[in-house]
């Protein structure tokens, strides 16, 4: 008999470059599906156009979140998925959806966590002057962008910079700590243990000779 390959299912609400990023990157696990809760979301054209299956959970079909959540939670619950990854997925999940699928959710979110939670991050870091920003990917809890930190990726904010300009820095980011991240829990390098201690085995993590400092020569 085979060993198991772990099972993804990917959740996306809009663009998909994430997912793309996934997709591209060959995780050693089988995408089962990935799941829209946005009819018009383009990933799903660029899911179907790699040979995923897609499935729409149109969230306005809901009458109450608890309902849209369930209803998510059996398409997901159908492919028995090991990792459920969120990937521009915007929509908050309840504590009942998180219980089901505990210490298995992952997201990105746009920011160095806990800065910066919620939404408009690119924004929130130009109003508040920070000199660096970034990503970070974690597991989702009931408390909003706060679940363990399992990697991040800092980026300088510059001179002149938008939320346009400074959202494409550090989405080049993002697409390189989010499949390194997913690869590394799929391989066993990352372990979440009891009361979301995280620990890790990554070649590299020991290594904390590299700083980012912005400007270089305050
Ligand atoms: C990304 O910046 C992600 O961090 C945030 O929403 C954006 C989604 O972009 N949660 P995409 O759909 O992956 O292109």
């Amino acid at each position: 008999m085979s060993a198991h390959t772990p099972v993804i299912v990917i959740l996306i609400s809009g663009r998909g470059s994430n997912m793309d990023a996934i997709l591209r990157s060959r995780v050693p696990a089988r995408v089962a599906a990935v799941i829209s809760n946005r009819p018009g979301a383009a990933g799903l054209a660029s899911a179907s156009a790699a040979g995923i299956a897609t499935e729409v959970i149109d969230h306005r079909a809901y009458a109450a979140r608890e309902d849209f959540d369930a209803a998510l939670a059996d398409a997901i619950a159908r492919h028995a998925p090991d990792w459920i990854v969120l990937a521009g997925f915007m929509r908050v999940l309840t504590p009942r959806f998180l219980e089901r699928f505990a210490n298995r959710v992952v997201n990105i979110h746009p920011s160095l966590l806990p800065a910066f939670p919620g939404l408009h991050t690119h924004r929130q870091a130009l109003e508040a002057g920070v000199r660096l920003h970034g990503a970070t990917v974690h597991v989702v809890t009931p408390a909003l962008d706060h679940g363990p930190i399992l990697a991040q990726a800092a980026v300088p904010v510059l001179p002149g910079d938008t939320e346009d300009s400074l959202a494409a820095r550090v989405l080049v980011q993002e697409h390189r700590i989010y499949p390194a991240t997913l690869r590394a829990l799929l391989e066993g390098r990352i372990t979440l243990e009891a009361g979301g201690v995280v620990r890790f085995q990554s070649p590299g993590v020991e290594q904390g000779g590299k700083a980012l400092i912005n400007p270089e020569e305050p």
